[in-house]
């Protein structure tokens, strides 16, 4: 049995959060795709910890493993384990040999391609991680996989055939000079001449080659999965970011490189369509919808500077209004950088288009409680373009900027004791927002498997679990 976790809008749904919950019931979690742009923090007796690349479930005694889909860093990688070695942890974590690494170069191109395009106001606001560039050279036949760094030979080769393109790209298309970048604006941990540098990276990098031979990390990822899937254990697929920023289904070229979507769960892991098929695919939804950086938004309340785009948002007194109450209620800024979040009002033509893409057999609705105490709830149930009423969205970013959002409304709930709905179960959750549940549950044709009624573990009601349905 497999359960894969997929985030169905901008990627703040509050996956972790459902990931600690059913995966308590996992042996290995593994993630499918995406790399150290996914930030999480996992609270685990009492402690709280932040982490970008280590599975989440390893903090909490399951085998974490970064599927062959995923982009790995293993500078981040050591630096994360480390310190949860120094807090007295000891993880379990393995890396599919078919990954990709993340080599500093790549994080310096990421930089310099969104300083050129932010010229032109169409930066994609990446994290920087070098997360682009990185699944660029695996499309591209010229990256380098961690297995590749437990052979020197292969390592040498790989390196001395893409490093002086890189070096090229810098030098000879961008014009600049790698001597006078500075290695602090991307991030890195070796000078950015270094980070061109065949020597210096062969180097590096077969240092890291080495300590994840000696301590056993690799795994030829599918193999691995399917025999422990044969010994009977239970694996959950954890995917990162969500579907409104997926290569594919999102809104391109305001996009990750790679599939958070279900589909990417297979083929980011080695394990079949059919297996992941087999198991529960849970969407995760938060009540509203949330976007960090610019794109179409068309259920936006508010306006956020430099974010919501000139025509967007609901600028009213009203929108204003309703959209700092949600923000401030959700606790909707950004981790690291604190800046606030847009929002808007549930999006269903993007939920249908998730559901579509992934196939959810069942739901998790996150933040119920954050909409509390208003009056009326909004859904944006359906888009108007060009006259015509759409159940989801273009396929075309510009057409989806053009949409105007058709609303239902939903009688609000009242604030309750949240903790006690929680350990009460479903029946407790006020009526009004049982309505609103429902609803989703029937436009989506999945059942609910879950509601998040507060920020803690705990404080979700949990109505079937994934792994039983
Ligand atoms: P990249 O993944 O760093 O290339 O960034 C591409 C886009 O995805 C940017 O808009 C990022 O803000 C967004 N993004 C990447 N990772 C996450 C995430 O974990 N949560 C939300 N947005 C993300």
């Amino acid at each position: 049995m497999t359960v894969t976790i997929v985030g169905s809008q901008f990627g703040d749904e509050g996956k972790g959060g459902i990931v600690d919950v059913f995966g308590e019931r996992a042996d290995v979690v593994a993630r499918y795709q995406g790399g150290d742009n996914a930030g999480h923090t996992v609270v685990h007796e009492g402690e709280e910890y932040k982490l970008s690349l280590v599975p989440s479930g390893a903090v909490r005694g399951k085998i974490g493993v970064l599927g062959n889909g995923c982009v790995v860093n293993p500078a981040t990688l050591f630096d994360e384990l480390d310190a949860l070695h120094e807090r007295g942890l000891d993880p379990d974590v393995r890396v599919a040999e078919r990954a990709h690494v993340i080599m500093p170069f790549h994080r310096v191109l990421d930089g310099l391609e969104e300083d050129v395009k932010s010229e032109d106001d169409i930066a994609v606001g990446t994290t920087g991680r070098g997360i682009g560039p990185t699944y660029e050279d695996k499309a591209g036949r010229r990256g380098v996989r961690i297995g590749d760094l437990l052979d020197p030979d292969v390592l040498r080769d790989r390196l001395a055939y893409v490093v002086p393109q890189k070096r090229a790209l810098v030098e000879q298309v961008y014009g600049l000079d790698l001597d006078a970048l500075d290695a602090e604006d991307f991030g890195i941990e070796v000078t950015v001449p270094e980070a061109f540098d065949e020597d210096a990276l062969f180097e590096r990098y077969r240092a890291f080659g080495e300590r994840l031979a000696e301590e056993g990390m690799t795994v030829n990822c599918g193999a691995f999965l399917a025999r422990r899937r044969a010994e009977g254990e239970q694996v959950m697929m954890e995917g990162a970011q969500g579907t409104g920023i997926d290569i594919d289904h999102g809104s391109y070229p305001y996009v990750t490189s790679s599939n958070p979507t279900a589909g990417g769960a297979a083929v980011g892991t080695g394990l079949g369509p059919t297996v992941v098929g087999q198991g529960a695919v849970v969407g995760i939804v938060k009540a509203y919808i949330t976007r960090v950086g610019t794109g179409p938004l068309p259920t936006e309340l508010g306006h956020v500077e430099g974010q919501t785009p000139p025509e967007g948002g609901d600028t009213s007194e009203r929108g204003q209004e309703l959209a700092t109450y949600i923000r401030d209620e959700g606790g909707e800024y950004g981790t690291v950088t604190g800046r606030p979040r847009r929002v808007g009002w549930l999006d269903m033509p993007m939920l249908r288009h998730a559901a579509t893409a992934s196939g959810f057999t069942g739901l998790a609705v996150n933040h119920v409680d954050t909409l509390a105490g208003l009056e009326t709830v909004k859904v944006g149930h359906t888009y108007e373009l060009d006259g015509e009423e759409l159940e989801t969205i273009p396929a075309t970013t510009e057409k989806w900027a053009e949409c105007e959002a058709q609303y239902r409304e939903f009688d609000g709930w009242p604030e309750v004791d949240w903790s006690e709905v929680a350990d009460a179960g479903y029946d407790a959750i006020p009526e009004n927002a049982q309505e609103y549940l429902g609803y989703i549950a029937a436009e989506l044709d999945a059942d609910i498997y879950a509601v998040g009624v507060g920020p803690g573990r705990e404080d979700t009601v949990v109505v079937q679990d994934p792994f039983d349905a």
